[in-house]
């Protein structure tokens, strides 16, 4: 089974009297496997949210295709299986987390002593067990993420779609909602989540996408896409070069900056550090330490939506 495939997905909207048009996604080709954790990567406006809406049959499709657990968008009863947290949720205030919870397992057609279950397992699972009997309205950030989150799950769906559950949260609540996704895959669930903060993509996706600009531009693991042994600069840390050393390392294409009685060198080129490192110690210098730095997810990302503009 293929819990997301899209097949040149396209959506246009039509802005204003002059009737501008705006492609928010353009020609989307995607498949996201069955068990993995994908995360949607774009900027703002990049066009995550109306791919979500489409996938959910909340848009139109101008052009194009999509299926969800191997059944066209267009078949209503997809929902049954899909969990979805909204970018801006609207909460019931005036509901405790348990009545609402209870609120959502009933429009799914729960009831009784299995959906009485089924609430106090969610609470618990997103760690709000002991704020069960209080009102939404006093529940923070973080908290109302959570209980986002467990609503989302309240029909055990196959497939979960959470559009930047991450967005406004400080480190620790984003560390809550990583490991619930984390262990939402453990549960053999496939989770499909947009977002725009880099380190958590980088330490719970198995696969990212990258979307700029309505076009994706790059698939693929994070290793795949940033390279396993792609070292993107090396920075050295020098002392006693002579004004003379640190000239011709500059001529050499290295960056300085003087620190004291000591030099950082930053080489962008990697393939240049022998040469440089001999040129150090030839003009009497001594190298304290020497960093290879890594191509990062955000320095690909960086270069994609620079590429993409
Ligand atoms: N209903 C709409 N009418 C007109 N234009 C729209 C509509 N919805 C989205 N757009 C435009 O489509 C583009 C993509 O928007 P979208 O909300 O999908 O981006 P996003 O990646 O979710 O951004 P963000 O990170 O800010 O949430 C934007 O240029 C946006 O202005
Ligand atoms: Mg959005």
């Amino acid at each position: 089974m293929t819990p997301i495939r899209t097949d040149g997905l396209t959506k246009e909207f039509r802005l204003g009297l002059g009737r501008q048009r705006v492609v928010a996604l353009d020609r989307l080709n995607l498949e996201v496997h069955q068990g993995e954790i994908f995360g949607f990567l774009g900027h703002n406006g990049a066009g995550k949210t109306t791919t979500i809406k489409l996938l959910l049959g909340l848009l139109a499709p101008t052009a194009g295709q999509a299926w969800i657990l191997d059944r066209p968008i267009e078949d209503v009863t997809i929902k049954q299986q899909v969990g979805f947290l909204p970018e801006a949720p609207y909460f019931y205030e005036y509901l405790t987390a348990e009545e609402f919870l209870t609120f959502y397992g009933q429009l799914f057609g729960l009831g009784g002593a299995p959906l009485t279950k089924k609430v106090e397992e969610l609470l618990e699972m997103v760690a709000l067990t002991d704020a069960r009997r209080l009102q939404l309205r006093k529940f923070s950030k973080g908290m109302l993420q959570r209980i986002g989150l467990a609503q989302a799950l309240i029909n055990d769906p196959a497939l979960v779609v959470l559009d930047e559950p991450m967005s406004g949260l400080d480190p620790i609540g984003r560390r809550d909602v990583r490991d619930i996704i984390l262990s939402l895959k453990e549960e053999g669930k496939t989770v499909f989540f947009s977002t725009h903060i880099l380190p958590d993509v980088e330490m719970i996706c198995d696969r990212v996408g990258i979307l700029v600009r309505g076009r994706l531009r790059a698939v693929g693991t994070v290793q795949d896409l940033v390279g396993t042994s792609g070292v993107a600069s090396v920075e050295m840390v020098v002392a006693g070069l002579t004004d003379a050393g640190i000239q011709e390392a500059e001529r050499q294409g290295g960056k300085v900056l003087r620190r004291g009685a000591q030099v950082l060198l930053r080489l962008d080129d990697p393939s240049r550090v022998d040469s440089l490192v001999e040129l150090v110690l030839r003009s009497g210098g001594r190298l304290v330490s020497l960093v290879p730095h890594k191509r990062t997810l955000e320095d690909l990302f960086l270069e994609q939506v620079k590429a993409g503009l």
